[in-house]
């Protein structure tokens, strides 16, 4: 099983940005964790970064045919972003998306969210710890789809 872990602006400045708001942990300490768990779960994992709307478009779309799952924080873009959203539709696969910080408890502004009503399901507010979250999300997920298909198999008419 591969997941691609799509991280948005900004979010390279983790440990640096609004410690009150995000913490101190930087990505790498984020990402260096991800890859623990994953390596325990017999799961492949990617990183991406980029603080530009384009190149998480194009990071999206390969994900199509290479990956199982997405796990992704699309930052400031979640909340105005129709061109990553579209994106995540088109290539239709399990997504999850985390949020560091409360959005619903913040700005207006971020209220707004273009991403969630395309991915599987949101996980926000437990700071870093939510991509431990979305990780273990993935898994579950990965085992329903896989005892899903398994089912399918069990029950096809024998050819
Ligand atoms: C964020 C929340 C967004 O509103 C903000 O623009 C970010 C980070 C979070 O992880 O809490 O850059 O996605």
């Amino acid at each position: 099983m591969k997941i691609v872990v799509i991280q948005g602006p900004n979010l390279n400045m983790l440990g640096i940005r609004e410690q009150q708001v995000y913490g101190p942990m930087k990505l790498e300490q984020i990402h260096g964790q991800m890859k623990d768990f994953a390596g325990q779960n017999n799961i492949d994992i990617e990183f991406f970064q980029s603080n530009l709307e384009g190149e998480i478009v194009d990071k999206v779309q390969e994900c199509y045919g290479d990956a199982d799952g997405i796990i992704i924080n699309a930052a400031a873009y979640t909340h105005t972003s129709i061109a990553i959203r579209d994106a995540l539709s088109a290539v239709s696969l399990p997504a999850i998306e985390v949020h560091i910080s409360n959005i619903h408890r913040r700005e207006d502004f971020r209220k707004e969210n273009m991403i969630a009503p395309v991915c599987t399901s949101s996980i926000v507010g437990f700071g870093p710890f939510g991509y431990h979250l979305a990780m273990m999300g993935m898994l579950q997920i990965m085992q329903e789809v896989n005892a899903a298909k398994q089912m399918q198999k069990e029950q096809a008419p024998a050819q």
